[in-house]
């Protein structure tokens, strides 16, 4: 699946290069007052999108090289929260509830922004009619009776990242099948499925875990 997935993606970014490569020599070629500027600057939109899936594409596939760097998961949150709030709309609350002295990590921080969007992302999918989602942080020292009830943690100090909703929850069918690539519930055209496949990449190859708690109706959480 990760070579297939690979393939597609250097294939499709080829594609991708030319389509967006000519929109922008039409756009320079053409007078600001030409009427069909718009419909060239929406191909333009519409392929910066397709080239935004292929890279998650190539997280996937574990293409792309992670550049681990020793990071502080709360500005890392900080900082995308502004952004977050935009991209869940009015109706759901965010709260981030930061631990103060959280441990440092060494992840690929852009990779770490793609954990919590989508994380988020399905948040919001899951409460149609608002609702609430927590992003916590919080240091985690994993001992030997943790790491033998959740094969195959390593005991060990750990920092936690968890994203909570409020929303429909999972059954256990769904439940089990989350990680798989392509899965998705969502209407066609709405869900690639591809979302926590590449969470499920990144935090393996981070030498992290994830962990998934969920009931019909109850919300969800996710903690890595
Ligand atoms: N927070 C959540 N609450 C309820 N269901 C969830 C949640 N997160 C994931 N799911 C379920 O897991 C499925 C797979 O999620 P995943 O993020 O991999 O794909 P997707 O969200 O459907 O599509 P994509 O992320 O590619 O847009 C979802 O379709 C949904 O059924
Ligand atoms: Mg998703």
């Amino acid at each position: 699946m990760g070579r297939l997935a690979s393939g597609l993606a250097h294939d499709f970014n080829n594609l991708l290069t030319a389509i967006l490569g000519q929109c922008d020599i039409l756009l320079r070629r053409l007078p600001e007052a030409e009427p069909a500027r718009k419909g060239i600057e929406e191909i333009r939109i519409a392929g910066e999108r397709a080239a935004g899936l292929t890279r998650q594409l190539l997280a996937y596939s574990r293409r792309q090289v992670l550049k681990p760097q020793v990071i502080d998961l709360n500005s890392s949150v900080t900082s995308m929260v502004p952004m977050l709030r935009r991209l869940i709309g009015e109706n759901i609350d965010l709260n981030p509830t930061l631990q103060t002295d959280l441990g440092h990590v060494e992840a690929d921080p852009s990779q770490i922004e793609q954990i919590i969007m989508n994380l988020v992302v399905n948040a919001r999918d899951s409460m149609p009619r608002g609702g609430r989602v927590v992003v916590e942080t919080s240091n985690a020292d994993l001992d030997e009776t943790f790491a033998k009830r959740h094969v195959p943690t390593r005991p060990g100090s750990y920092v936690m990242l968890a994203v909570s909703d409020t929303g429909v929850g999972m059954n256990k069918a769904t439940l089990a099948r989350i990680f798989e690539p392509f899965f998705t519930t969502k209407q066609l055209g709405k869900g690639t499925g591809l979302g926590l496949a590449t969470v499920y990449g990144i935090v393996k190859q981070s030498d992290g875990y994830i962990w998934v708690y969920s009931e019909s109706g109850m919300g969800s959480t996710f903690k890595v």
